[in-house]
């Protein structure tokens, strides 16, 4: 089977490729990126092949590697807030112009799609865990331009799930929440609010910065271990008796809820033990920011987002294992140790 993965030199593509080409001997990998560094250690593999294009320009390049492969992953996107609120048409044109066509292709072309939506479509829904088939997708007003990402992945989200319907295009939607793990992000950029919290909160330390709560840090997320959220994309892959298709999933992990504000604290007292960042750590403070000033006037959080994964665990029979502790270690431990 040929899995093409576009947007491999990324986090979740890069531990995608992994995972097929050490554990799935009959499955081969043809990955796109603009870059390979987070895939540089498969270049040598006969299995992954490494075609470098941008999906902005390279469209006949695009067309014929969808046309010659089984299955689509499409993961190249921007996932990073600051992004959404300080350059929104950057998020229009790749997560959303640039993605559909990657999608029309799988449709003309018959292929299977399996496509990542995101937690951030559920947005300020007030439901205690969301749920794929009933939580109502709740965004704020044109000029809280953070909702851009949100609204981009829910208008592909609805263009798939119609063209599953019109012209059988085989899907699956996953939303992926809170995925993190080693090559998350570029902790060694110091500007501030560059990355997702996790990989911030160990840039802040590594560069002896504060710590920033935004608004206090008393929102909360789940965190999903890398490891754990590939599992579930390799039991999508496989897709036993079709139990994948036309259906969305969300990908997480509930009982690693923690506020940002807890998980400022475990990250500090976990970083004590690492030698590279010892002394910064003695010296760092956790101070509250207050969201206008840290990401502008168009930023508006998610105080509380909890998946619903009963339809993960009986359809996919996918359950995830990795504990809040023990995936924060496994990731310091990649950038410390
Ligand atoms: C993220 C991103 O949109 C995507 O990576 C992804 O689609 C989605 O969540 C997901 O993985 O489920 P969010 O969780 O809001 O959105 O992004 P983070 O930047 O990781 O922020 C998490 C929380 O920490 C927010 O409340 C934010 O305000 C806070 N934060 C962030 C701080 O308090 N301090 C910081 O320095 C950075």
């Amino acid at each position: 089977m040929n899995i093409l993965i576009i947007g491999v030199g990324g986090f979740i593509g890069s531990h995608l490729s992994d995972e097929i080409i050490y554990n799935h001997e009959d499955w081969r990998v043809i990955g796109i990126d603009i870059t390979s560094s987070k895939v540089d250690h498969l270049l040598s593999k006969k299995k992954f092949k490494f075609i470098q294009a941008d999906i902005l320009k390279d469209f006949d390049l695009l067309e014929k590697q969808i046309n010659e492969c089984d299955i689509v992953f499409s993961l190249a996107a921007i996932a990073s807030p600051l992004v959404y609120v300080q350059d929104p048409l950057k998020i229009f044109e790749l997560d959303f112009e640039a993605n559909l066509r990657i999608v029309r292709l799988a449709a003309k072309y018959d292929k299977r799609l399996i496509f990542p939506s995101t937690s951030e479509v559920y947005g300020m829904c007030s439901d205690e865990e969301f749920d794929e088939e009933t939580s109502n997708f709740v965004t704020g007003p044109v000029c809280k331009q953070r909702w851009i990402y949100s609204c981009s992945k829910q208008m592909l989200d609805r263009v798939i799930y119609a063209y599953g319907i019109r012209d059988r295009l085989r899907y699956t939607l996953f939303r992926p929440f809170n995925w993190i793990g080693p090559r998350l992000d570029n902790i060694y950029n110091e500007n501030s609010g560059s990355s997702r919290v996790v990989s911030q909160f160990l840039s802040n330390i590594l560069h002896g910065g504060n710590i920033n709560l935004v608004d206090g840090g008393k929102q909360s997320r789940c965190f999903t271990y890398i490891s754990d959220a590939i599992e579930a994309l390799i039991k999508i892959i496989e897709n036993n008796d079709n139990c994948a298709d036309k259906q969305i999933f969300n990908i997480g992990t509930p009982y690693n809820e923690i506020t940002v504000k807890a998980l400022a604290n475990k990250i500090i007292e976990f970083s004590r033990k690492y030698e590279k960042i010892k002394n910064q750590v003695a010296n760092i403070k956790i101070v509250n920011a207050d969201s206008v000033e840290y990401y502008g006037q168009s930023y508006q959080d998610v105080f509380k987002r909890v998946p619903s994964i009963k339809k993960a665990q009986n359809i996919l029979k996918w359950m995830p294992v990795v504990g809040i502790d023990e995936l924060l270690i496994k990731t310091m431990d990649f950038y410390f140790k």
